[in-house]
């Protein structure tokens, strides 16, 4: 107990101190560390175990010592607002791959005449889908950490997920309840592949074993992550035990109540069908209190929010209302048992993607299993396209949280939607059943990172932002400090009503261009769903925004420097040069249709004609992209190779998990090409030989006749 109360003290006393703010200026603003100065006013959030609901504040002035004075009501606060002083008095940010442009800022920094006042609108902004832990952040450095986190925290991120490395423990767990390591192990997936294991869609590992080496060391950066994520007041969302255990369970315990879960995408049953622990089973009570306690004595009592999801793609063995009652309720009686204070957190994916098993009248019983409405935390996954909140009114009491999903498995497209972002994600707040946040919950972190800006910042402004002037400051700093060229507005002004403005939902994610698809004479054009391939824009007008942001560089040479310029460069063309190869297969396919029917030499000269410009467009495309690493396979290969351990095996393993995610996705091509990436070297080296079979069969071969 004297133990516990001293962690509860350390991690108070943490939660109390500005250092995490002091702490950011000095790893990302050199030379600054003295312009700055930090304070919480009285009647502050104090952190994980505060369980009242306030809006964050912050204020900016110059003090009389001439520091910016940034003061507020929570740690969160006080980050929000050294974010918005560094980007509307400094023009430098954080982004995603670019890195930190903070040591841009000018050596004098600019004094705000006035005080600066923001207050959130939400009191909750969340970070992270479970399975971003997989497809973006799988072989994470503590480097790339710790970026993320400063990115994070500056945007006013205050309720991130924390799923690093939490086998570690759910190991022990298994072990002490006197499962082997071999049955541990055969349960375990490979480390692309984790978030759904945790899910439970998924089991074991193919290609090679979980290494224990891995597991180790991923809790080790867990440990580093959960105190950087106090230090900068974000209260992070641990997993709870959720039910899923390794299939030896029930040899174990032959009375224990378990039952095998449903398969998921195909997989054989050795993969998926993954055993289950019905919660009302005793054990599953002593299991949730074990691998809680094991945490808060590991990380020590930082939080009182847990993940736990259940049925993410898996079906309920029953439609039955009492059964789902009893789920929640003995789930909840558990996870109560295990921490009085916890909250349990579930994504709402499945009301929406099982919407035909999950009615009204079954979401009700299962939610209102949970007796305390506050209890709960439900994370409507896709708001901006599938809200399921309307439905459920407001989930039944308990409370939700507004969320942009947006992206499939890492998809690289350009997309959004900015109306709907801004002004539906206000609107809820008007409704009679009000988010208490509003939060990020990408598949992937890929790109497009304007959208989950726009998002974070409507999280600090009652009425939806006016996109235009929030272009046009997000342009400003993106490529600042320094002005930037008339040309760079424009660009992305025609980005901001073009690209960015779906509003048509029936396809209603980031699209994956057709060339990373198997090829095919038909099929892979306008797809919707979780394959999109929808263009939802007119192609020329993203040629014209194309043109006028490498015009900016006529005027502006410098800006080839900049690294913000030049990872936008990469990426619009990528998207101009994806858009060109699907006009060109358009042209081939129509030539082959003639050509078919007529045996026209016209329609075959085009059709060889059409092959030629694609390889040609798929090779420059390649070319492109391995200009940057953040576009390159050999990125993402070399990480993973070096977060294996020594040994050669399983480096080899690594690297050979981190390819199948992207391509097979599966022993047996499950879910092929679900992850797929425009990246250097993918390109040139998987994408370009299976268009040529195609090609080589279709017209070298005079084939594809059906
Ligand atoms: C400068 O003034 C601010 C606001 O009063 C105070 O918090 C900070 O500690 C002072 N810094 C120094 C170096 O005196
Ligand atoms: C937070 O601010 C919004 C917008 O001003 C307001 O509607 C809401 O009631 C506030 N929430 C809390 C908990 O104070
Ligand atoms: C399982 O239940 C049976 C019948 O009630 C009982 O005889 C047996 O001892 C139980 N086994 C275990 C391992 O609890
Ligand atoms: C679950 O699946 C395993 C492996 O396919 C099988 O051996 C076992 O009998 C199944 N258990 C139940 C309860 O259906
Ligand atoms: C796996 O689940 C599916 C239902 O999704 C079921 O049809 C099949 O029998 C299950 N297999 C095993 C081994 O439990
Ligand atoms: C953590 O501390 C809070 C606040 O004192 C308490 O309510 C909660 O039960 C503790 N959690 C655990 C798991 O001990
Ligand atoms: C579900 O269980 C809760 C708590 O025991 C109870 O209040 C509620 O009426 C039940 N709802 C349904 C639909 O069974
Ligand atoms: C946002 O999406 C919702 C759900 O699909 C739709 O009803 C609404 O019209 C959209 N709003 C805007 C402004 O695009
Ligand atoms: C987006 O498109 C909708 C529908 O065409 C239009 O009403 C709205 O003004 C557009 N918004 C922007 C920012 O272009
Ligand atoms: C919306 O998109 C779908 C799928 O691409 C398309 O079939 C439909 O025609 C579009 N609707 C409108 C009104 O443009
Ligand atoms: C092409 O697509 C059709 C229709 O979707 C499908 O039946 C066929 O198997 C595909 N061919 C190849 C080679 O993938
Ligand atoms: C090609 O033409 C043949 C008949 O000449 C026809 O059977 C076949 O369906 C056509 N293939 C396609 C893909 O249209």
């Amino acid at each position: 107990m004297i133990f516990r109360a001293l962690l509860l003290w350390v991690g108070t006393v943490a939660a109390l101190s500005t250092k995490g703010l002091y702490d950011l200026v000095e790893r990302r603003l050199p030379g600054h560390e003295n312009d700055f100065s930090f304070a919480l006013d009285d009647g502050y959030r104090f952190g994980g175990h505060d369980t009242r609901l306030l809006n964050d504040t912050y204020s900016i002035s110059t003090a009389q010592n001439g520091t910016i004075a940034i003061t507020g009501n929570s740690l969160s606060g006080l980050a929000t607002g050294l974010h918005r002083y560094l980007t509307d008095f400094a023009y430098v940010d954080i982004h995603w791959f670019i890195g930190s442009r903070l040591e841009q800022a000018a050596r004098n920094l600019p004094h705000p005449k006035t005080t600066i006042h923001g207050s959130s609108v939400v009191p909750w902004r969340y970070h992270f889908n479970t399975v971003t832990f997989s497809y973006t952040s799988a072989f994470w450095t503590w480097e790339d950490w710790e970026l993320e986190l400063d990115w994070m925290a500056l945007r006013g991120i205050n309720l991130p997920l924390a799923w690093v490395g939490a086998e570690k423990l759910l190991v022990e767990v298994f072990q002490e309840m006197g499962l082997s390591d071999t049955e541990i192990t055969s349960f375990l997936s490979g480390p692309a592949f984790q978030a759904w294991n945790r899910f439970g869609n998924i089991q074991g590992s193919w290609g090679g074993e979980l290494p224990s080496s891995w597991i180790s060391s991923q809790f080790e950066l867990q440990k580093k992550i959960l105190v950087r994520m106090t230090d900068l007041g974000m209260v992070p969302i641990l997993p709870a035990f959720t039910g899923f255990v390794p299939r030896a369970f029930p040899a174990i315990y032959p009375n224990a109540s378990v039952i095998n879960g449903s398969a998921w995408e195909g997989f054989d049953a050795d993969y998926t069908n993954v055993t289950f622990l019905e919660p009302f089973d005793p054990l599953f009570a002593k299991m949730q209190e074990l691998y809680i306690h094991k945490q808060v004595e590991a990380y020590g009592n930082i939080t009182r929010f847990w993940t736990l999801d259940q049925y993410d793609e898996n079906d309920p063995q029953s439609g039955d209302l009492a059964y789902l009652n009893s789920t929640t309720l003995n789930t909840w009686k558990a996870l109560k048992a295990a921490d009085p204070s916890a909250v349990w957190v579930m994504q709402g994916w499945l009301f929406f993607s099982n919407k035909d098993f999950w009615t009204e009248e079954r979401i009700e019983a299962y939610l209102s299993g949970v007796e305390k409405d506050e209890d709960m935390l439900v994370l409507d996954l896709f708001s901006e396209s599938q809200p399921q909140w309307q439905r459920t009114k407001g989930y039944y009491g308990k409370p939700w949280i507004w969320c942009q999903l947006h992206n499939y498995g890492g998809n690289m497209g350009l997309y959004g939607q900015v109306e709907n972002i801004t002004v539906d994600a206000i609107a809820s707040l008007h409704s009679e059943t009000p988010p208490i946040g509003f939060g990020l919950t990408p598949e992937g972190q890929e790109g497009n990172e304007i959208v989950y800006d726009l998002l974070l910042a409507q999280a600090w402004d009652s009425t939806p932002i006016s996109t235009a002037s929030y272009f046009k400051t997000w342009t400003q700093v993106r490529y600042g400090p320094k002005a930037v060229p008339q040309d760079l507005h424009t660009a992305w002004d025609i980005l901001r009503t073009t690209v960015y403005n779906n509003t048509n939902l029936t396809s209603n994610a980031v699209p994956k261009s057709i060339l990373e698809l198997s090829p095919n004479i038909t099929g892979l054009a306008n797809r919707v769903g979780h394959h999109p391939t929808t263009l939802n824009y007119a192609p020329d007008t993203l040629v014209a925004a194309w043109k006028h942001y490498l015009a900016a560089s006529h005027a502006f040479p410098a800006l080839w420097e900049n690294p913000a310029y030049q990872h936008d460069a990469v990426d619009i063309t990528r998207q101009v040069l994806a858009n060109h190869f699907l006009a060109l297969y358009t042209d081939a396919i129509t030539a082959y249709h003639t050509f078919n029917a007529s045996n026209s030499s016209t329609a075959y000269a085009t059709l060889v004609e059409k092959k030629a410009d694609m390889l040609t467009v798929l090779h420059t495309l390649d070319a492109l992209l391995s200009t940057l690493p953040q576009f390159s396979l050999s990125s993402w290969l070399a990480a993973a190779q070096a977060s294996a351990g020594n040994d050669s095996a399983e480096v080899a393993f690594f690297e050979y998990n981190a390819r199948n995610q992207i391509t097979w996705w599966g022993p047996g091509g499950e879910i092929a090409d679900y992850a797929s990436k425009s990246w250097g070297g993918l390109v040139g080296g998987y994408y370009v030989p299976r268009w040529e079979v195609f090609f080589e069969r279709g017209v070298e071969g005079r084939g594809w006749k059906g």
